[in-house]
C-alpha cells in the first residue's frame, strides 16, 4: 500500500470515496483529503490530531488503518527490503541510522511541502482582474459577504482554525450522515470540542468530491448548501450556490509536474515479518 493508493493524481490527490480503504480492506473512519496544499493548514487531518505533515506521515507508518504495519521494527524492514537504504544514507548523510520514522517523516513532508498548485483566483489576487469570471467575482464577493471567509481563510482558504461543524443545528439532519463522528471530542474528551473540526482549506475542492469528514455528500452544490444551512443559519438561493460554485471553480490549480503520474512500484516479493 502507498500513499498514493487514497491520494490519486489523478482524482487530486484523493480516493472519490466517501471514507478510504486501508490495509486488509479495513475501512477508515473518515474521508481522504487531498495532498495538494495540505502543508499549507496549521494541523494535519481532519480532526487535527497530527501537528503537521510531517507527524502525519511519520505516524502514519503504524497507524492501523491504512498500511497495517504491527510496529516500527516491521516498517523499517520493509522499507529496507524495497530497496530505500541508499536513498536515506544519501538524504540524512551525518545520521549513523538514517531509514526511521522520523527522517520518513522529514522527506514525505518536504516532498509534500512542493505540492501546491496555483489557481486562476492566486492570479486575481496579483492583479489580473481578468482572471475570474464575472460569475466568479460574484461568488467571491458572495462568499466575503455571506460570511465563509470568517472561516475559510488565509493561503490555504480555510485551515486555520477548528470550527463546530452545524453551528445551526446537527449537521447530521442535512449531510445524512449514516453515523454520527464527534470530531475533536474523540482526541481530547473536552466536551467543548464536541463537534469540532478543521475547517478545511478549499484550494482545488472542485476535484475533490465527495464531501466533508465522512464523504456524505456527494455534489460541490449541495455541500455549499449545507454550510450555508449549517454554519451560517441562511437558506442560499441557487443564484449565490451557482455563484460560490464558480468562485470555488477558480481555486483549481494544476497538478505540480512531480505529482502528475503514479509511480511504479516494487513488486511484493518479500515478507515484512522475519523468518
Ligand atoms: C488507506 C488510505 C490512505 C493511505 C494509504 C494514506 N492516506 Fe493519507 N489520509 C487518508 C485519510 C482517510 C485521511 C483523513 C484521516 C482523518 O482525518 O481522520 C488522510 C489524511 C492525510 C493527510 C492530512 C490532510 C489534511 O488536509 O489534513 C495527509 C497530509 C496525508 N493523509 C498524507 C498521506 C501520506 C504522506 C501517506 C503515505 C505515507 C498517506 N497519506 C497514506 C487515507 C490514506
Ligand atoms: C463557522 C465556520 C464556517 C463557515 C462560516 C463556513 N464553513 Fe465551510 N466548513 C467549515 C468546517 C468546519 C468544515 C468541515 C466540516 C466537516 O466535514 O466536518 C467546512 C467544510 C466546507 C466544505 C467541504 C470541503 C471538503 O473538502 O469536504 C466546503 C465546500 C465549504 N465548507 C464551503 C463553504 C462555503 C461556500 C461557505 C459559505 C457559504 C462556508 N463553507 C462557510 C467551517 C465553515
Amino acid at each position: 500500500m502507498s500513499c498514493q493508493t487514497c491520494h490519486r493524481p489523478g482524482l487530486y490527490g484523493t480516493d472519490a470515496l466517501p471514507k478510504s480503504i486501508g490495509a486488509e480492506h479495513r475501512l477508515n473512519a473518515r474521508n481522504a483529503p487531498t495532498v495538494l496544499n495540505a502543508a499549507l493548514q496549521f494541523k494535519a487531518l481532519w480532526i487535527g490530531n497530527r501537528a503537521d505533515v510531517e507527524d502525519q506521515a511519520m505516524k502514519s507508518l503504524t497507524g492501523q488503518t491504512s498500511f497495517g504495519n504491527p510496529e516500527t521494527a516491521a516498517v523499517i524492514r520493509k522499507l529496507k527490503a524495497l530497496g530505500y537504504e541508499a536513498e536515506f544514507k544519501q538524504a540524512f548523510p551525518n545520521d549513523p541510522e538514517p531509514v526511521k520514522p522520523e527522517n520518513w517523516g522529514k522527506a514525505i513532508g518536504a516532498y509534500e511541502r512542493t505540492l501546491v498548485t496555483p489557481s486562476p483566483f492566486d492570479a486575481y489576487l496579483k492583479g489580473d482582474a481578468k482572471a475570474l469570471t464575472p460569475q466568479a467575482r460574484n461568488g467571491l464577493k458572495t462568499f466575503i459577504d455571506l460570511g465563509c471567509v470568517s472561516c475559510h481563510n488565509g493561503v490555504a482558504v480555510g485551515g486555520s482554525a477548528f470550527r463546530k461543524f452545524g453551528m445551526f443545528g446537527d449537521y447530521w439532519t442535512e449531510t445524512g450522515s449514516p453515523s454520527i463522528d464527534e470530531g475533536r471530542f474523540k482526541e481530547t474528551q473536552n466536551p467543548a470540542d464536541k463537534y469540532l473540526f478543521k475547517v478545511p482549506g478549499l484550494r482545488n475542492v472542485a476535484m475533490t468530491p465527495p464531501y466533508f469528514h465522512d464523504g456524505s455528500v456527494a455534489t460541490l452544490p449541495q455541500a455549499v448548501r449545507v454550510m450555508g444551512k449549517v454554519q451560517l443559519g441562511k437558506e442560499l438561493t441557487d443564484q449565490d450556490v451557482s455563484d460560490l460554485v464558480a468562485f470555488l471553480n477558480s481555486l483549481t490549480g494544476e497538478l505540480p509536474q512531480e505529482f502528475a503520474t503514479e509511480p511504479v512500484l516494487a513488486p511484493r516479493t518479500f515478507s515484512a515479518t522475519p523468518p
